[in-house]
C-alpha cells in the first residue's frame, strides 16, 4: 500500500515481463496499469481499473486499504480494456456509481453489457468526497474520443489517464526513483499520442494555470519530480514545426527499374517547379522513427510501385500500413507504376492514400514495362501538375 498524497493510494498492478502491447508495440521494461485510489472523509472514489488477468491482485491491493463494498465512485477515464477491464468485478461486489465522460456511455455499455446508470461529467464537473474535490477534464482523444482527466485542488495532483504515460515498469513507482524511462516515455508519445498533436496542446492549455505539482498517468511513473517538464515535451513535440519550403517524398518499388524511372521523372517534375523532393527506393528504404518524422513533416506522400501477382510489392504495403501514427489529412498524394498486363497497384496505392486521408487530385498514372521517352515526359509534366497542388492554395486541390 503506497499513500502518494495524503488520503490518495496507489492501487495499481505491475506487469514487467510483458514485452509486446496491443499486438504490435514492443515494451522492454514492461508496463503497469495504475490505478488511484482516495478516500475522502465522506465518500471513496477509485481512479480506474486494471487489465482483467490482473484483477484479483488488484482487488487485494484495494482491500488493503477499504472493503470493495464501501467504494462509492469508479471513475473511468477511458474504456480502454486495459484500464476498465476489471471494472465489472469490483461492481459486483459494490452499488459504486461509474463516472464517466459525457462521450463515453457507449463504451461502457460494450463493455459491461448492461445500462450501469454512470454519473456523465463535462468539463469543470465536480464530485465533492467530503474534504477532497475531484474535478474533471476533458481531454478527447488523448487517445480515444472518451478520455477526461481528474484533478484534485485540495492535492495539487492531476490524474492523466494514458496521456503523459510511459510502457515501463519498475520496483519504484515515481519519476525521481526509477531507472531512466526517456525513451519509454518518448516512445509511447510517438506511437499513441502523435496522431493527436492538435488534441495535445487543447489540453495542454487546460491545465497550464492549475497549481499540479504531480501527474499520475495510467501506465509507468508517476510524475513527482518536474512534472512540468513532461507536459513541456508534449507541448513541444506536439507544436507545428514551421518551414518555408514545401517538401515531398517519392517512394518506389521497382524489380526492373521501370517504375523508377517514372518515380525520377515525376521528382524532376516537382523540383523544377521549386518543390524539395527526396526520394526512396523501397528495397533499400528501413521504415523507422526518423523516416515517419521525415513524412510527418512533409507535404506530399508520392508512391510507386510496380504491378506483381496482381499487387503492389509487399514494400510498398510495408510504409502504407507504418503511417498510422501520423496524420496525413492535407497532405497531396499520388500514385504510379510500370505494368505488363492487368496493373493493379498503382489503383490501390491510391485507394490507400484515400483511406489515410492524402488528398488525391490526380488518377494514379501507368506506363508499360520499359517507359517510352512519352511516358517519362508524362510523368514529368504530372511532377509539375502535383507541385501546383503542392505549393498553391488547398482551394486548387479538387475536392
Ligand atoms: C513475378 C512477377 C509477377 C508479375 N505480375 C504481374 C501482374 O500480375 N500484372 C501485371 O500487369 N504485370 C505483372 N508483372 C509484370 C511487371 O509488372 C512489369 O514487368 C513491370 O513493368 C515491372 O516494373 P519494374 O521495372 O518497375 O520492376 C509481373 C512481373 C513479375 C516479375
Amino acid at each position: 500500500m503506497i499513500e502518494i498524497k495524503p488520503d490518495i493510494y496507489y492501487v495499481g498492478v505491475k506487469n514487467p515481463d510483458m514485452r509486446i502491447f496491443d499486438v504490435f508495440f514492443r515494451t522492454e521494461s514492461g508496463t503497469t496499469y495504475n490505478s488511484y485510489l482516495i478516500v475522502g472523509k465522506e465518500k471513496i472514489a477509485l481512479i480506474d481499473t486494471v487489465k482483467e488477468p490482473f484483477r484479483d491482485e488488484f482487488i487485494k491491493n484495494v482491500e488493503e486499504i477499504v472493503p470493495l463494498e464501501k467504494i462509492n465512485y469508479i471513475i473511468t477515464l477511458h474504456h480502454e480494456p486495459d484500464h476498465s477491464g476489471a471494472l465489472k468485478y469490483i461492481l459486483e461486489k459494490s452499488n459504486a456509481r461509474v463516472v464517466i465522460s459525457k462521450t463515453a456511455g457507449l463504451f461502457l455499455k460494450q463493455i459491461l453489457h448492461r445500462d450501469a446508470n454512470p454519473l456523465l461529467v463535462g468539463d469543470n464537473d465536480k464530485i465533492s468526497l467530503g474534504n477532497i474535490t475531484l474535478e474533471f477534464i476533458q481531454a478527447p482523444f488523448l487517445h480515444w474520443p472518451d478520455t477526461m482527466f481528474a484533478y484534485i485542488p485540495e492535492r495539487n495532483i492531476l490524474f492523466t489517464c494514458d496521456f503523459l504515460g510511459q510502457h515501463f515498469s519498475d520496483e519504484a513507482i515515481y519519476n525521481d526513483e526509477s531507472r531512466d524511462f526517456t525513451y519509454a516515455f518518448e516512445h509511447y508519445y510517438k506511437i499513441i499520442m502523435r496522431p493527436f498533436k492538435d488534441y495535445v496542446l487543447q489540453a495542454i492549455k487546460k491545465i497550464e494555470n492549475k497549481n499540479i505539482d504531480m501527474i499520475a498517468p495510467s501506465h509507468g511513473m508517476i510524475l513527482r519530480k518536474d512534472p512540468w517538464k513532461y507536459v513541456d515535451l508534449y507541448r513541444t513535440w506536439s507544436t507545428p514545426k514551421p518551414r518555408d519550403y514545401r517538401r515531398a517524398l517519392v517512394f518506389y518499388a521497382s524489380p526492373y527499374g521501370g517504375t523508377g524511372k517514372l518515380a525520377n521523372s515525376i521528382a524532376k517534375g516537382l523540383a523544377d517547379s521549386g518543390v524539395y523532393v527526396e526520394i526512396f527506393d523501397l528495397a533499400g528504404t528501413v521504415i523507422d522513427d526518423s523516416l515517419l518524422d521525415l513524412i510527418e513533416n512533409s507535404d506530399a506522400l508520392i508512391v510507386g510501385s510496380s504491378t506483381l501477382n496482381g499487387d503492389a510489392i509487399k514494400p510498398v504495403w510495408d510504409l502504407l500500413s507504418s503511417l498510422t501514427t501520423i496524420n496525413m489529412r492535407n497532405k497531396i498524394g499520388f500514385a504510379f507504376g510500370t505494368f505488363a498486363w492487368s496493373g493493379e497497384a498503382p489503383k490501390f496505392i491510391e485507394n490507400r492514400l484515400k483511406d489515410l486521408k492524402l488528398k488525391v487530385p490526380e488518377t494514379s498514372f501507368r506506363a508499360g514495362i520499359i517507359p517510352t521517352e512519352e511516358d517519362l515526359q508524362r510523368a514529368a509534366e504530372m511532377g509539375k501538375k502535383l507541385a501546383g497542388y503542392i505549393i498553391g492554395p488547398s482551394s486548387s486541390v479538387p475536392a
